[in-house]
């Protein structure tokens, strides 16, 4: 008998259940690239009392020690929630011998260096595609470009549920607290929705995204996590007004002696890449000296899209990762020179304090301000004006005169 490559798999939630299913419906495809048939031979759920399998060969269990003594085990999938016991299962795994396969943003974004190292010790390979972005290739496509091309910088829609609630404030004009609820009860936002809402699983997947990219993560004194529970349909209805959209937006960027990495909401005008990206789905832009820019989008989460990533991870486990990347030996310019711009929102220019070496300031209306300087001046008004809102505005924005502004207000 042709013997299988066994797989254990921990969770049967959204995902776990995902890929359960897939590997039933796909097994001749997987099959016929592994050359072997695949087989989940245990499945690891909290309550055991919830869930039947119908296969009866599969042992279903509440005891990860009941997993450890599968004889011939290949392939640990994790699919369950949060740092622990994630990380111990995973690394017990690699002990073991295992490959793994992650969906684990949370755990991986904090013990991923720590897996990896151990994993090429034991001579496994460790798979992460669905930490970022569900569906879309992403950790793939910065592996492939990663070999030549220098990556400067990625921006993504990386959190389904910010998208999906700023785009409907803006298209329903709703107030925030009534767009999440509607997004609780479609299952788009979870009952604690602090992660989705605050940019913490935003910051998850920027943390696994700058490892990918620049080799480790940014200090915490360059990292900006802001989430967009502070905006208003007002802020919205304004901005619309200047034809700009509110995005929750993560951007890493390598700058001369540090990585900088921004989670929070941005203005966007219509050219930038994003500014079509609605609801739940996702954006990934990367920019690469040899290439240029390359957009993807798609979904970020769901059965589906993220069983597609854990399964093609489950085809590269196989092939060797280069993790070494070469020094970067170029001068990067420094950003502070940089033109950029703010949008204010709910300020009289008497109770802000003024940078004098900005090169524009301008009263839209009542209470909304433009600002218009370098970089390293907009960074030190922000920081002297803290606790104002104070939005970034990306993609060729024009400020129309304000005779124009005045006409659409
Ligand atoms: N949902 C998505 O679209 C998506 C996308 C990308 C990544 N992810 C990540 O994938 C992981 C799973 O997400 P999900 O949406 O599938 O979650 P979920 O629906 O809540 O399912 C979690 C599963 O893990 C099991 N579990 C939780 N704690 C456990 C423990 N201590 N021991 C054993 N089993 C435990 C649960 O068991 P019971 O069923 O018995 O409670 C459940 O089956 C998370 O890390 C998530 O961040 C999710």
């Amino acid at each position: 008998m042709m013997s299988s490559i066994n797989i254990a798999l921990l969770g049967f939630g959204t995902v776990g259940k995902g890929v359960f299913e897939t590997i039933e419906t796909h097994q001749e495809r997987i099959q016929y690239y592994l050359g072997k048939p695949v087989k989940i031979v245990a499945v690891l759920v909290k309550n055991i009392t919830k869930h039947h399998l119908s296969d009866s060969e599969v042992l279903l269990t509440d005891n990860f020690e009941d997993v450890m003594q599968i004889p011939n085990l290949d392939i640990v999938i994790d699919a369950i929630c949060g740092k622990e016991p994630g990380f111990t299962y995973i690394k017990r795994s690699i002990e073991k011998g295992c490959h793994v396969v992650t969906a684990n943003k949370e755990m991986f974004a904090f013990h991923g260096q720590e897996l990896l190292s151990l994993a090429a010790k034991q001579h496994v390979s460790v798979g992460f595609e669905a930490t970022v972005a569900g569906g879309i290739p992403i950790i793939q496509t910065l592996r492939s470009l990663l070999k030549v091309n220098r990556i400067t910088k990625v921006e993504g829609i990386i959190n389904g549920t910010s998208n999906y609630i700023l785009t409907n404030m803006r298209e329903q004009d709703l107030p925030f607290e009534q767009v999440l609820a509607d997004a609780q009860n479609k299952g788009y936002a979870e009952a604690n929705p602090t992660n989705d809402i605050e940019g913490f699983d935003a910051l998850y997947k920027a943390l696994v995204l700058s490892q990918v990219v620049f080799g480790e993560h940014p200090e915490e004194e360059n990292i900006i996590r802001k989430g967009i529970s502070q905006i208003t349909q007002e802020q919205i209805e304004n901005a619309a007004n200047l034809g700009l959209k509110f995005k929750h937006v993560v951007k890493l960027e390598k700058q001369e002696n540090h990585i900088q990495c921004k989670v929070q909401p941005v203005l966007l005008s219509n050219a930038h890449p994003f500014y079509s990206i609605e609801g739940v789905q996702n954006a990934v832009s990367i920019n690469a000296d040899i290439v240029g820019n390359i957009t993807l989008t798609g979904p970020g989460a769901g059965k589906l899209p993220t069983a597609s990533a854990v399964i093609e991870d489950l085809l590269h486990l196989f092939e060797k990762h280069d993790s070494v990347r070469l020094h970067d030996e170029r001068q990067l310019e420094d950003q502070g020179e940089e033109v950029g711009q703010r949008l204010i929102f709910n300020q009289r220019l008497d109770h802000l304090c003024i940078v004098d070496s900005l090169e524009e300031v301008e009263q839209l209306q009542e209470g909304v301000f433009y600002i218009k300087g370098r970089e390293a001046d907009l960074t030190r008004f922000e920081q002297e004006n803290d606790g104002v809102a104070i939005y970034p505005i990306e993609g060729n924005f024009q400020l129309l005169n304000k005779q124009q502004y005045a006409n659409i207000g």
